[in-house]
């Protein structure tokens, strides 16, 4: 049989080649570089074509396609949502994605995304935090000790200097297991015992809880003046962190408004409740924080731009490196209209 031809092959990022690449980076400089790769895209929102993610719901959890184009590239990725696969020792989120050349619609890059849209939920949240926390935020508390838990905690510490962290799960070994992976980071950590304890102090919350149902991570007595709230984990109908009275309080932005108002914590929230999308804040079209006292919220889902931003990223990184290996992946006929021939040929 023919080896399979340059026009067969794809090239591919494996999840070792991945954790190679962050680690060649440096994960702070990564999620940096990643933060400016997302902000980038969000200030040219007008050039995307833009979608809802579309989702398959079953009991357990949620299976979704996320793709966006603008004129010269094409990204979609897949990706799961099963809060109750943890307790069956498998992951909550799991994801891969591709981008394509939008001029031949030839795929250009094919990737691991489970880690990631790790690093790229960390890098969004980093965006929002340093557009709309106060200036001298310091102190996070990071709700949710989960898989996402520690991206999000560098992310804030590389792009916004936080230096404390307050931690809190309903899982005491979750947040051991943070204390544990962080330990050689400079951060000042805490456990807590509650929410309640983990907010006390802290200018930023971070809430990335994991339950398929409305839950109640914050409650507006919880959140006092000038705070920043991430809240990351309400991603799906019917998954929301945030008691209503703190959703009302704080002026609310958001990714893409179709998507948030079925997934985010502006589901809960009647249809007129008013809201600023983030790109215009980064654009400078509309105002972010305009007070030290205000209470800015990021209702953040995930939406399909991040993931395009990180794939032309690691694309823009990895291209011509031993990062990728190629997949004889597209099939590629001597002829392009003898498709059936090269199957014949090859008995
Ligand atoms: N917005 C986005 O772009 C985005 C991206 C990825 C994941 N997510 C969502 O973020 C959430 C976290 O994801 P993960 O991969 O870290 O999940 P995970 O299952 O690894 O961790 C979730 C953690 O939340 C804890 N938890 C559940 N209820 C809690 C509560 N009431 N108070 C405190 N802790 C609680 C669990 O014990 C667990 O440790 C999920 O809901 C996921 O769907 C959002």
């Amino acid at each position: 049989m023919t080896p399979p031809s340059k026009l067969a092959m794809v090239p591919f990022v494996s999840v070792a080649n991945m954790m190679r690449l962050v680690h060649h980076v440096g994960l702070p400089v990564f999620l940096a570089e990643l933060t400016q790769a997302v902000t980038d895209d969000f200030k040219r929102w007008p050039a995307f074509d833009k979608t809802p993610r579309v989702p398959a719901h079953s009991p357990g959890g949620v299976i979704e396609l996320m793709p966006t184009a603008d004129d010269t590239l094409y990204g979609f990725k897949y990706v799961n949502g099963h809060p109750k696969n943890m307790a069956e020792g498998l992951q909550t989120v799991t994801a891969f994605g591709l981008l394509a050349d939008m001029a031949s619609g030839y795929p250009l890059l094919l990737s691991e995304m489970t880690l990631l849209t790790a690093l790229r939920t960390a890098a969004t949240s980093a965006m929002a935090t340093r557009a709309l926390a106060r200036p001298d935020a310091r102190t996070m508390a990071m709700i949710g000790n989960g898989a996402q838990s520690e991206f999000q905690i560098i992310a804030l510490q590389a792009v916004c200097g936080i230096t404390d962290v307050r931690l809190f799960d309903v899982d005491p070994a979750a947040t051991a297991k943070v204390m544990a992976n962080l330990r050689d980071t400079g951060l000042n950590l805490t456990a807590c015992t509650s929410a309640q304890d983990a907010v006390l102090g802290a200018d930023v919350i971070t809430t990335a809880t994991a339950d398929k149902r409305n839950q109640q991570v914050l409650t507006d007595n919880m959140v006092g003046a000038g705070v920043h709230i991430n809240a990351i984990g309400g991603d799906c109908p019917g998954k929301t962190e945030l008691h209503r009275d703190i959703v009302a309080r704080a002026d609310m932005f958001v990714e893409f408004p179709d998507q948030t108002r079925i997934e985010g914590e502006l589901q809960q929230m009647p249809l007129d409740h008013p809201y600023t999308e983030l790109w215009q804040v980064l654009t400078g079209q509309a105002p972010g924080r305009s007070r030290p006292d205000q209470i800015t919220l990021f209702d953040g889902v995930g939406f399909a731009i991040e993931d395009f931003s990180a794939l032309r990223y690691v694309y823009d990184r990895a291209s011509g490196t031993d990062y990728v290996e190629n997949l004889d992946f597209i099939a590629d006929p001597d002829d392009p209209r003898d498709l059936f021939g090269m199957l014949a040929r090859a008995a």
